[in-house]
């Protein structure tokens, strides 16, 4: 049987990790999860990507050198890795030697047989960025990421003939439909194959960037961090390796089953990847899979914005199966999803507590009580009651595990909670506590119980890759062995083992309520203002009172388009809805936003501001901002949520 190869990208170790992190690499276990639950041999690779820019600028800042860093950010992410229950086979660090070794293998077979060559590479480049880039990336003539002048370069470089496989890979993709996934980025990645694809610039010299893996054949440069860190997918399961175990390991796993990505990094994967295989002669993984992002409400996460979601807090606070569970079905696979604690505790509640929770305490404490805890027969007839529930949850099985072949798992999910629901109607329906009462119905009692919780069995099988903590709890508490905890599970009804001892467990997953008093208590903090005297104001500053405050009119607005000003580098011209009426408002946000990431913002505005004009355009407004003292850095004023465009600020 073909071996099942999922891996995770390799996350930089600049910084501790972030739900985006954690979001991919619970996926990679879920699926490593199912496939091993069909008796699918499975391999599963995360790591770390150790070299390059973003790495060494953090060990400057951090004080510390490039492997310091590594050595202290990598145990961050093996520690989440472990709280979060990851079950993968093998973790590369790509400063580690089984995998540099292998690069420097690549890099001088690929010159050797003279896909890699050496070339004078001319550009424009931004010191501060640290990057090239040609004349048409730049904006105004300026660096299009931090809008400061760009130098005129040139050296020597050393570059791997991408080009020539352009033409090979946009056939490749158009006949591999499964090759890139979803299939709208499929068609992205075709669009960017349709301008000329250059050559990659593989190397970087060591006297602007000595954190790398030196190049063989010119020991004044180091390797391209994205050249380095895609090799690890063959790198870590035995490419090139003398070793005859790891050259077996190699032919038994390669080509990867799945390979997850989120979608910023689609081209190095899709278009960088793909070509370096080709050169190299290796098979093409089958599916390159392109999750969405982690959106904090409706915005970017990101440091500046102080949203950076902390996965161990969450895990914290309400518990590590409970956040694997939210991710896993709140996420349309593909699509971007929307992660606030509020979306995250109504769906906890819902799911978790009132549906799953509650069905298993019902069926654990009736069991009980009125089977001296013993699970019951398997009952001989189906009324038609049963027969819904058995419907249900047989349509739960097929299509979960359609939904991991067809990477639509929050489907399967929501399949699975109807099952619980189901079984949640079935006993309102049945009531066994009123059959509990009739000597006469005890063979009734004991059908409603035995596919109650033959229900349960079922469902508990099918969230045990997502919940592997709880889900083993909850089946050990059915009376199943170890073995069957973990056992392959069938496609039918009716599998439960008879006269096994029900253990009545605490519940699985309590409900959240945010206390009262701590409600109160919150509401007071907010509320209650510090006495005058306790405010001290900077100088210069003096404090104006309630009638100055109300001459002002601040108002709600969403940016319906926006455009940089001709011939003015800062100003951004913005079309937006005020409610009653549409409005332009000029504004010296360039060098913060760029104008697509505008669209659809809602953002606050002054409304009762005289018309200006703003290099001869009319400004209607301005709108707020909060900037640094030095202007260094700029974030525009939003409001929390959903409000109609138009609505008073006060
Ligand atoms: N080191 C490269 C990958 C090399 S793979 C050969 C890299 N690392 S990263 O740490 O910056 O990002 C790793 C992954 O996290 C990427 O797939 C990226 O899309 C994902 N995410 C980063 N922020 C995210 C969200 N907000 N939401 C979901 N995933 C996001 O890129």
């Amino acid at each position: 049987m073909k071996n099942f190869y999922v891996t995770t990208p390799i996350y930089y170790v600049n910084d501790k990790p972030h739900i985006g992190h954690a979001y991919t690499t619970i996926l990679a276990d879920v699926l490593a999860r199912c496939h091993r639950q069909l008796g699918i041999p499975s391999h599963f690779l995360t790591g770390t990507d150790e070299h390059g820019q973003k790495v060494q600028r953090a060990a400057e800042q951090n004080n510390l050198t490039p492997l310091e860093q590594c050595n202290q950010t990598v145990v961050r992410f093996q520690e989440l890795w472990k709280k979060l229950e990851i079950s993968h086979d093998d973790f590369i660090r790509t400063t580690e030697k089984r995998h540099t070794k292998i690069v420097q293998k690549i890099l001088q077979d690929l010159y050797d047989k003279g896909e890699i060559y050496a070339a004078e590479y001319e550009g424009k480049y931004c010191v501060p960025c640290e990057r090239f880039f040609t004349e048409k990336d730049l904006v105004d003539g300026a660096c299009p990421d931090c809008n400061r002048p760009v130098e005129p370069l040139k050296e020597k470089s050393y570059f791997f003939k991408m080009s020539k496989y352009q033409d090979w890979l946009i056939q490749y993709i158009e006949t591999h439909p499964e090759f890139i996934q979803p299939s709208f980025r499929r068609n992205e990645t075709l669009g960017f194959l349709r301008a000329p694809l250059g050559d990659l610039c593989i190397s970087r010299p060591k006297n602007r960037l000595s954190w790398g893996i030196e190049l063989p054949f010119d020991t004044d440069y180091v390797c391209y961090v994205w050249f380095d860190a895609l090799v690890n997918y063959i790198s870590a399961i035995g490419y090139l390796s003398d070793d005859p175990e790891m050259q077996k390991k190699f032919n038994d796993t390669w080509p990867a089953t799945c390979q997850l990505i989120g979608k910023d990094i689609l081209t190095t994967h899709t278009v960088y990847w793909p070509t370096m295989l080709k050169a190299m002669n290796v098979p093409m993984p089958t599916t390159i899979f392109a999750h969405g992002w982690w959106l904090v409400g409706n915005s970017k996460m990101s440091k500046s914005l102080g949203n950076v979601v902390n996965p161990m807090e969450m895990c914290d606070r309400y518990g590590i199966d409970a956040f694997r569970y939210f991710l896993m079905s709140e996420m349309s696979l593909g699509k971007d999803a929307s992660f606030t604690e509020e979306i995250f505790v109504t769906r906890y509640n819902s799911d978790l507590a009132n549906d799953l929770g509650n069905m298993c305490s019902r069926v654990l404490k009736m069991i009980t009580a009125n089977l001296n805890g013993l699970t019951p027969e398997k009952p001989a007839n189906v009324t038609e009651d049963d027969r819904e529930l058995i419907d249900t949850t047989l349509k739960a099985i097929s299509s979960m595990t359609k939904s991991i072949h067809g990477m639509t798992l929050d489907q399967g999910i929501a399949d699975v909670l109807s099952a619980v629901r189901a079984a949640n109607r079935y006993f309102e329906k049945t009531a066994p506590w009123k059959l509990a009462k009739d000597p006469e119905k005890q063979d009734d009692l004991k059908r409603v119980l035995y596919n109650a919780c033959e229900c349960l069995r079922i469902v508990s099988a099918l969230l045990l890759p997502i919940m592997p903590e709880k889900m083993a709890e909850l089946r050990r508490a059915i009376g199943l062995n170890q073995d069957e905890i973990y056992a392959q599970i069938e496609e039918s009804f009716g599998n439960l083992p008879a006269n096994r001892a029900i253990e009545n467990i605490k519940p699985l997953f309590p409900r959240i309520e945010i206390p009262k008093e701590e409600a109160t208590q919150e509401k007071k903090k907010t509320t209650e203002k510090p006495s005058l005297e306790e405010i001290k104001l900077p100088e210069n500053v003096a404090f104006i009172g309630k009638e100055d405050m109300e001459k002002i009119l601040l108002k709600t607005a969403v940016v319906l388009s926006a455009e940089k000003v001709k011939g003015a580098d800062k100003l951004l011209c913005l079309q937006i809805d005020a409610g009653s009426e549409k409005r332009q408002i000029v504004s010296g946000i360039a060098p913060f936003y760029k104008p697509e990431e505008l669209i659809g913002k809602t953002i606050v505005i002054v409304a009762n501001l005289k018309p200006a004009k703003l290099r001869g355009i009319v400004s209607q407004g301005m709108l707020l901002a909060a900037s640094t003292d030095d202007y260094s850095t700029l974030r525009l004023v939003t409001v929390d949520g959903e409000i109609a465009p138009g609505t008073n600020i006060g």
